[in-house]
């Protein structure tokens, strides 16, 4: 397993190309099982998820093929609708194929996630939202077995806001008879994305990007030609990195709109960001002082922010509360930051951070995607040697994270496990 070695405390400068987004290319992967003829997703990160996606589709009989930036897609008349245990346990966005399969091939079999490491994170909104258009389904051996003649239209209020849920429906419904109505919908720019595809695709989608989506359903729809939007997750980690080594960072191709709750909450702890023509850019005073910060759904702060940030409240002036409302258990990294010297207390859901003057490096163990790029964000600053063990969390949804960060001045290096 490659790990990867930083020696912290050298401030961050210079410009960093902000990726294609992964939570946008995934279901835009899925969306291509709606349409006969080649699919072609452009700006796409080079990921192990994106690859995982690949393999996934590939084992249900699309022809696939990844060249640089573009992965083309073609699902044709006759799929083999199965979504194996052995690749949706490795990534739950697997899930997404479920609406694409049972409105287009009529039956869909896709493993359940399981459990993992952030929470719980059930499939049931999910299924209660296809079950409302008509889709029959079982729960058998621990995989959802899903048919369908043919979708229908339906109201479909879901209980808690849900991204997956909300895009599995979405593109379900793209293909049923009738209307459907998604209330309290999530309303993440990758799902307005997501609709925006499908609109390309001939769908007929309103209001995605609001708490209320209107979906017409329609007879069929065309393969698409698209590119996604940048990754405001990965933006956010850089900004975090830029501020918590008290850097100057241009974050190139970030898009400030989907980052407002994100920026705000930096600017409070006294951070400077400033739109730019490539982008933003980020500077960070001395020292911060400390936010409290609270996450909830679009267009509040998001929780795949929320370790990042408590890298940086580590080291703000004063005591900052986190909040998790999301997930019920995304706080893996505080442990290992507290391996890194920092001060933070977790009493359920709510984490106090007492900030100090520095961090010490130390070996520290990824858990998750977002935990493991709290642990870099740290790690940069720390005094010290920083070494993050399990990267491929990090590889999961991060492209070429330390080549990036190399171009940004930072001492890092990944060191392969055959290298030990
Ligand atoms: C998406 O996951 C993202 N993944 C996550 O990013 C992100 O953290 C999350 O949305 C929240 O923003 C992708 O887009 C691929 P949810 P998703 O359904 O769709 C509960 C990252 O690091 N829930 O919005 O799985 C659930 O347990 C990842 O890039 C149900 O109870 O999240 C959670 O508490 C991690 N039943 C809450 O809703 C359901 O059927 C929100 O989950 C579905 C969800």
């Amino acid at each position: 397993m490659d790990r990867l070695v930083i020696r912290g405390g050298v401030p961050l400068q210079g410009e960093v190309r902000i990726s294609g987004s992964k939570n946008a290319v995934l279901p835009a992967m899925a969306a291509a099982l709606l349409a006969p003829g080649e699919s072609r997703v452009r700006n796409v990160p080079n990921l192990m998820d994106v690859r995982t996606m690949v393999r996934l589709l590939e084992h249900m009989g699309v022809v696939a093929s990844i060249e640089g930036d573009v992965v083309r897609l073609d699902a044709g008349p006759a799929a083999n609708p199965e979504a194996p245990y052995e690749l949706v346990k490795t990534m739950r966005a697997s899930f997404f194929v479920l609406g694409p399969l049972l409105a287009r091939y009529k039956r869909a079999r896709v493993s359940l996630p399981g459990g993992c490491a952030i929470g719980a994170r059930p499939v049931n909104l999910h299924l209660v939202g296809l079950q409302a258009m008509g889709a029959e389904i079982d729960l058998m051996q621990g995989y959802v077995e899903a048919r369908a003649d043919k979708l229908h239209g339906a109201t479909i209020a879901f209980d808690q806001v849900t991204v997956g849920g909300t895009e599995n429906v979405l593109m379900a419904a793209t293909l049923a008879a009738g209307t459907t109505v998604i209330e309290n919908a999530a309303a993440e720019p990758e799902v307005e994305e997501l609709a925006r595809l499908l609109n390309r695709m001939g769908a007929r989608v309103r209001g995605a990007g609001t708490r209320r989506i209107v979906i017409e359903g329609v007879g069929e729809l065309s393969p698409f030609d698209h590119a996604v939007i940048p990754d405001r997750i990965e933006a956010g980690t850089f900004l975090a990195a830029a501020v918590a080594t008290r850097g100057d960072v241009v974050l190139v191709g970030a898009a400030l709109e989907h980052l407002e709750a994100v920026v705000r909450k930096f600017r409070e702890m006294g951070a400077i960001v400033d739109p730019v023509a490539s982008g933003l850019r980020v500077r960070a005073p001395q020292r911060l002082e400390a936010v409290d910060v609270s996450t909830a759904p679009y267009p509040g702060f998001p929780t795949d922010m929320q370790a990042q940030i408590m890298a940086c409240l580590a080291l703000a002036r004063g005591r900052g509360l986190v909040t998790e409302t999301i997930f019920e258990n995304r706080y893996m990294h505080v442990f290992e930051l507290v391996r890194l010297g920092a001060d933070i207390a977790v009493d359920g859901r709510v984490a106090m951070v007492r900030g100090g003057e520095a961090l010490d490096g130390a070996p520290v163990m990824a858990t998750d995607l977002r935990a493991s790029a709290s642990l870099v964000v740290a790690g940069l600053a720390a005094r010290g040697t920083t070494e993050v063990r399990r990267v491929y969390h990090i590889d999961r949804g991060y492209e070429r994270i330390e080549n990036k960060l190399l171009g940004l001045g930072a001492r890092i290096e990944r060191v392969h496990a055959d290298g030990e």
